[in-house]
């Protein structure tokens, strides 16, 4: 079996400057709960990234990111709008629903991105009370199908968002490489668009574990630190988290490692749209590639590289790239594709 293959960048061990960062943060004794020296470091770092009147938050994972950095700004009788293959309407389980109480408004996108026009016909209800209430239009930057949204983009949604009293959550899961995508900073896309919440993801690039919550508006942070502990996310040994975050943030190392699985995406959509019976379903802009393999092979292919389907209708595959991704990885891969499907 390979030892490294394409089903996600979660698959992928850890950044061995992560590893040497929690090694180093493994010394002696120092507060729990966040009072320790490294977690003001990170906390300072992201705020250098980010902006300085920023409200930064840990918790251990991309669900419990999203789902408590929604809690925070929502009321049980609103309502959240999303793409419909938003990550927090089919991968988190319902959880959002359960502790937010809101109602998802799921809307159904060809790219994984919404826009300001199909969500106009939802506010019709604003202010009946026999209907949810609009309040958070959340958006997944890159996307759960491998696009990214401009800055434009973003910023024309925080706008419609702003003017009609709603907020803007992006769940930054993979930030980084849509920041390397379109060669910007983390600050530009997220408070330079006018992004009101953030969960700034650490795992897909290469952490052990760690997300970020941001408010940047403190205000609707105020309540974060008793909505995070009540929803058991407030992490005892956080300097483990911080280290990282630090490791990821003072080197450039987040920019690093999302450029290069990136451009290992890149290089792996490059060569499977040589193959004559796939399709390409998306366009390659961040670390994902989408394909339409001819079912018949699928099977077979996943058995020696495993990965996910993402559209059993169309047989539509998912392949991802992550920090660790090597052109060798690449070239055995679709040899092995170009052998297999005829
Ligand atoms: C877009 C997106 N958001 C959030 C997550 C975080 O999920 P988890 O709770 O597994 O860390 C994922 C993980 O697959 C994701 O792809």
């Amino acid at each position: 079996m390979p030892k490294r293959s394409f089903a996600s960048d979660n698959n992928a061990g850890i950044h061995p400057e992560m590893i040497e960062a929690i090694r180093a943060a493994n010394d002696g004794h120092v507060l729990a709960y966040g009072g320790d020296p490294f977690t003001a470091r990170a906390v300072e770092l992201i705020q250098k990234h980010f902006g300085r009147d920023i409200s930064v938050n840990f918790v251990f994972g991309g669900t419990g990111a999203n789902v408590l950095g929604l809690k925070a700004i929502t009321k049980s009788y609103e309502a959240i709008i999303c793409a419909e293959t938003a990550h927090v309407n089919t991968d988190e389980c319902g959880a959002l629903g359960n502790f937010t109480g809101c109602a998802l408004l799921a809307i159904p996108t060809p790219d994984g991105k919404l826009r300001a026009e199909q969500i106009k016909p939802l506010l019709h209800g604003i202010g009946v009370e026999h209907h949810v209430q609009p309040r958070v239009i959340s958006v997944s930057q890159a996307t759960e199908m491998g696009t990214v949204y401009t800055k434009k983009e973003l910023k024309a949604l925080a706008d419609f968002a702003h003017d009609h009293n709603l907020l803007l959550h992006v769940d930054g899961a993979r930030l980084a490489n849509a920041a390397v995508s379109l060669k910007t900073s983390l600050k530009e896309i997220t408070a330079g668009a006018g992004v009101d919440v953030l969960s700034f993801g650490g795992t897909k690039n290469g952490m052990m574990y760690g997300e970020a919550v941001i408010f940047f508006d403190k205000n609707l942070g105020a309540d974060f630190k008793f909505i995070r502990k009540q929803g058991m996310h407030l992490p005892s040994k956080m300097r483990y988290i911080s280290a990282q975050f630090e490791a990821l943030l003072s080197s450039e190392l987040w920019r690093r490692s999302a450029e290069h699985s990136n451009r290992m995406a890149q290089m792996l959509g490059s060569e499977l749209s040589k193959i004559p019976r796939i399709q390409l379903t998306q366009p390659v802009e961040a670390n994902g590639v989408f394909a339409v393999i001819p079912r018949e092979y699928v099977q077979q292919l996943q058995k020696k590289y495993f990965f996910y389907v993402w559209d059993e209708e169309i047989s539509e595959v998912r392949l991802m790239a992550s920090f660790d991704t090597s052109e060798d990885d690449i070239r055995d891969f679709v040899e092995f594709v170009r052998k297999t499907v005829k």
